[in-house]
């Protein structure tokens, strides 16, 4: 129960100078009309809709919105798209998790991951990534030296355990996991496990998202593959990149590291690919951009920054080098 919020006293002090002034009836409505204000004013409903509050377990994600959300923002990731959905409302839906929801992100700068994050962040907290509840890892900003890695380890352990046991259902986002040095992965691993609790905290409504390009390239190659025998792009199933992935990654030298250890124990419970960007994505994000800040669709402009960003192979020009990065600050050009 969050504590009263502070007009509750200022009320209470006007309740006295009633009391004074006023005839006794008047005085009984008065305190009637208080008491049943005062009730709900020390509500959680009151309370909540103006200070953010932890959601409780009867509050879910809502899945249609989410689907919305995911439909309307992220462009040519139909793999993404179908995990990420049926991750998330499964974890919500379980009342019971035996273990925090851990999804991992793989592809290249651009394809969505970010945005993927941000959506999750803002179906499961009120105030998305600004939320109290929500906490954004940078590798290179947050942990940046080497030969500081026992204090960074305290430290987030001490953060992981705080934030969870002020919120069940807190949310860590790490990004650039492929620059997190392998000791934070080991200061991680306990709260991923299937653990009830560790220290009367359990960590089970969590939810923990690594982000990072590891397997970008082996992604890439399947997309390319495709395209060349003809094959229509949303034929791409999950069962085409998973082993991929998970051994392609474990065997990467420098990003093997830490999901050797995670994999090794299941740690992982979704390998979420996102394929490189053909043009007419490009062009769709261009497109949500130019809507999202209130300006009238102008087809001719779309085409001019979609015809600035660079493609690759070489020969073959098929998908974008930066995905959608670079969209807002070529569209701020124009
Ligand atoms: C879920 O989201 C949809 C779409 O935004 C909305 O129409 C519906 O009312 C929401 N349901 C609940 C229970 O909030
Ligand atoms: C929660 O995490 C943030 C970092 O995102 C940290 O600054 C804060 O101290 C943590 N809170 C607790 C109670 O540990």
């Amino acid at each position: 129960m969050p504590s009263p919020p502070p007009p509750l006293l200022l009320l209470l002090l006007l309740l006295g100078v009633a009391a004074e002034a006023l005839e006794p009836i008047t005085v009984g409505i008065a305190i009637g009309a208080a008491s049943a204000l005062t009730g709900y004013l020390s509500s959680p409903r009151f309370y909540c809709a103006f200070l953010e509050c932890c959601p409780g377990d009867k509050d879910r994600p809502n899945g249609t919105a989410l689907k919305l959300n995911l439909d309307e923002k992220l462009f040519g990731q139909h793999l993404a798209k179908e995990v990420i959905l049926k991750a998330v409302t499964g974890f919500a839906n379980n009342p019971n998790p035996k273990k925090p929801l851990t999804l991992s992100l793989h592809g290249w700068a651009g394809t969505g991951k970010n945005f993927v994050s941000q959506i999750v962040a803002d179906n499961v907290h009120k105030g998305g990534l600004k939320s109290k509840y929500v906490h954004l890892f940078l590798s290179t900003l947050h942990f940046p030296h080497d030969h500081q890695i026992k204090l960074y380890k305290d430290q987030l352990q001490k953060w992981i355990r705080g934030n969870v046991s002020a919120c069940a259902k807190s949310v860590f986002i790490f990004d650039e996991m492929d620059k997190l040095h392998p000791g934070l992965i080991d200061a991680i691993k306990p709260f991923l496990d299937y653990y009830e609790q560790i220290d009367g905290i359990s960590y089970r409504k969590a939810i923990f998202i690594f982000l990072s390009n590891a397997g970008g390239d082996l992604i890439t190659k399947v997309t390319l593959d495709f395209w060349k025998n003809g094959r229509a792009r949303e034929e791409i199933q999950l069962k085409d990149l998973e082993p991929v992935l998970s051994i392609g990654v474990f065997n990467n030298k420098h990003s093997g590291l830490w999901h050797s250890s995670l994999i090794d124990r299941n740690l992982i419970d979704y390998f979420v690919p996102f394929l490189p960007l053909e043009y007419k994505h490009v062009k769709m994000c261009i497109r949500a951009e130019i809507q999202a800040r209130g300006n009238p669709l102008d087809e001719s402009i779309v085409e001019k920054v979609a015809d600035e960003m660079t493609f690759f192979p070489k020969d073959e020009r098929i998908f974008s080098d930066k995905g959608c990065k670079t969209v807002q600050t070529k569209l701020d050009f124009h």
